[in-house]
């Protein structure tokens, strides 16, 4: 069981750079659920996301199906369990996420549009446009000259969009929900809007545009979050992810400053030390999740982990 973990973690880099790693879909039968969406969507084509194993590429929601038009993808439809607590907060909380941002005009960044939202049976149905592009994710693995410019091109322009987000509101305190997260925390400020689970297969860039998806973690933040735990969470996840890629670690760490330099000039000026303790506050988040069994099957938690771990972020 080790060993095939260990042989995946080493051979997955290579398979995934010549087995083009787009997000994979397949055609699905799925008459019922196309049927319980309003008439407008029923002449769309469906397809399931393939689940390929790769956790970094997938999230957390298994059932996300393309609709199209032809060959046209012209929505992207995620579906929730509302029978779970977990998924049926998320749902309650992107909805209102999408209003919120969509009320707002931002310059450096867009998000999909929420194109229908509804409850049928149980099952939560988000139809939302595709993010132009492909997600960082993809960039990451692309080790052709162009693509690893993208990937800096992509890196800054997440830097900007961040700072814009962060930006665009103040507060001067945290949310309640941030001081029960991490209790006895003193969690410094500044406080703004932050997307909260911002990590490379979240963000999409198109060669110049950023498209933030997954926007569910934004809705505590709409009373105020500490900007520095997005920039500390991107930091982490920008690592994790390209060492799970096998970016060369010269590279990641010059990304990683390229995005703190970008992100000081356009945003806030936070100190390496405040990025750091807020790194803390994440492991330590991510180690409880696992002492108390959420994630224990999260590919994505126990690989950040593990790379918390070695980076000296976490004790064990
Ligand atoms: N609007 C979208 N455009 C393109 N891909 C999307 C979109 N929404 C979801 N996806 C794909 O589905 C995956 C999971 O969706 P996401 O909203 O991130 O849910 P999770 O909470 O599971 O992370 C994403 O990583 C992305 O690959
Ligand atoms: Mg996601």
């Amino acid at each position: 069981m080790i060993f095939r973990k260990l042989v995946a973690l080493f051979l997955l880099p290579l398979w995934s750079y010549f087995a083009s790693p787009a997000i994979r879909f397949s055609p699905v039968e799925n008459g019922p659920l196309l049927r319980s969406l309003p008439p407008r969507y029923a002449h769309l084509q469906m397809e399931a996301r393939q689940v390929t194993g790769d956790f970094a590429e997938e999230g957390r929601t298994d059932r996300i199906y393309v609709l199209k038009e032809g060959d046209t993808p012209v929505f992207i439809l995620k579906t929730l369990d509302m029978k779970k607590e977990d998924e049926k907060r998320d749902y309650y909380q992107e909805k209102r996420a999408f209003e919120v941002v969509q009320s707002k005009h931002f310059h450096r960044f867009r998000t999909p549009r929420l194109a229908y939202i509804g409850v049928k049976e149980n099952t939560g149905m988000l139809i939302e446009t595709p993010a132009a592009g492909k997600s960082l994710v993809w960039w990451l693995q692309d080790r052709t000259p162009e693509g690893r410019e993208a990937l800096k091109d992509a890196v800054e322009e997440a830097a900007i969009a961040l700072a814009e987000l962060h930006t665009s509101h103040k507060f001067s305190t945290p949310a309640p929900y941030y001081q029960k997260l991490y209790p006895a925390s003193s969690l410094p400020g500044p406080y703004g809007l932050i997307h909260g689970d911002v990590h490379p297969g979240n963000i999409f860039f198109d060669g110049k545009s950023i498209t933030f998806i997954d926007l569910s973690s934004l809705y505590p933040s709409l009373n105020g979050a500490p900007v520095a735990l997005d920039v500390a969470h991107f930091t982490l996840m920008l690592r994790a992810f390209a060492g799970y890629y096998g970016v060369p670690k010269k590279e990641v760490e010059l990304l990683v400053t390229q995005f703190l330099t970008t992100y000081r000039k356009h945003g806030y000026a936070l100190s390496d030390k405040l990025i750091e303790s807020y790194m803390k506050l994440i492991a330590h988040e991510y180690a409880s999740y696992l002492a108390e069994g959420i994630g224990s099957q999260d590919h994505q938690i126990l690989y950040v982990k593990r790379f918390m771990t070695s980076s000296g972020l976490a004790n064990s």
